[in-house]
């Protein structure tokens, strides 16, 4: 299992529609958590109650938070995570194959809420959307983890059907929430094509 930091950001270069080339899920199951999920769960004070991860695609992080204790809503539109989710056997997992923008999500459920490298899929305005309700579906001191795409990724320039924000953008979306932690990670490599990729990352957690 690869516990190189820079190698969970590589995304995939998936593209929504029919034209969508790989299963993300395929490509990076079986790896460890994300390290931003890692550390958000240092936040909590008793991870109990239900957990929602948004774009769960391998899994990866659901593991962690059904090992930390908590019941987990998985949602994702690659039909493989319901394939996935079979094998893990945990009546706590509720797997569920649909598109975010679908997904209601109920008011205050949630202790904590993760989308790793999953809203910069969405247009601007269905990510203004599902950002509202993101933030409606924490309970009180509920936590949210969540990464998005800075204005300078070099995707960018290329993926008009992605969301690019500036760092003022991304604050802007959370000013009802306390920041615990906010990093950029930015750096040359590639991505899951292995093709070359300049990354810039916005690492969120905040409270509510
Ligand atoms: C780059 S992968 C990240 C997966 C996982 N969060 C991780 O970090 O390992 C993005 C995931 O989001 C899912 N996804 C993207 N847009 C989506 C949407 N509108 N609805 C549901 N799932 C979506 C993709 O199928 C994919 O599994």
């Amino acid at each position: 299992m690869s516990t190189d930091a820079r190698d969970e950001d590589r995304v995939e270069t998936v593209e929504p529609g029919p034209w969508r080339r790989k299963s993300y899920a395929l490509l990076r199951r079986g790896r460890q958590p994300n390290t931003l999920v890692v550390r958000a769960l240092e936040f909590v004070d008793q991870p109990s109650g239900h957990a929602l991860d948004l774009g769960a695609g391998p899994l990866n992080d659901t593991r962690l938070l059904l090992q930390a204790g908590f019941a987990v809503d998985a949602v994702d539109r690659d039909p493989l995570m319901l394939s996935l989710a079979a094998r893990l056997n945990d009546r706590r997992l509720n797997a569920i194959h649909d598109d975010i923008r679908n997904f209601a999500i109920e008011p205050e459920r949630y202790s904590l809420i993760v989308a790793i490298n999953t809203l910069p899929f969405l247009l601007r305005s269905d990510l203004t959307e599902v950002l509202a309700a993101i933030i409606g579906g924490l309970a009180r001191n509920g936590i949210l983890c969540c990464t998005l795409f800075s204005v300078d990724d070099s995707w960018a320039e290329c993926k008009p059907y992605m969301t690019f924000l500036t760092r003022d953008e991304v604050e802007g979306f959370f000013t009802e929430l306390r920041p615990l932690e906010f990093t950029e990670r930015v750096y040359d490599g590639v991505d899951a094509d292995n093709s070359p990729k300049h990354w810039h990352i916005f690492r969120c957690i905040y409270q509510k």
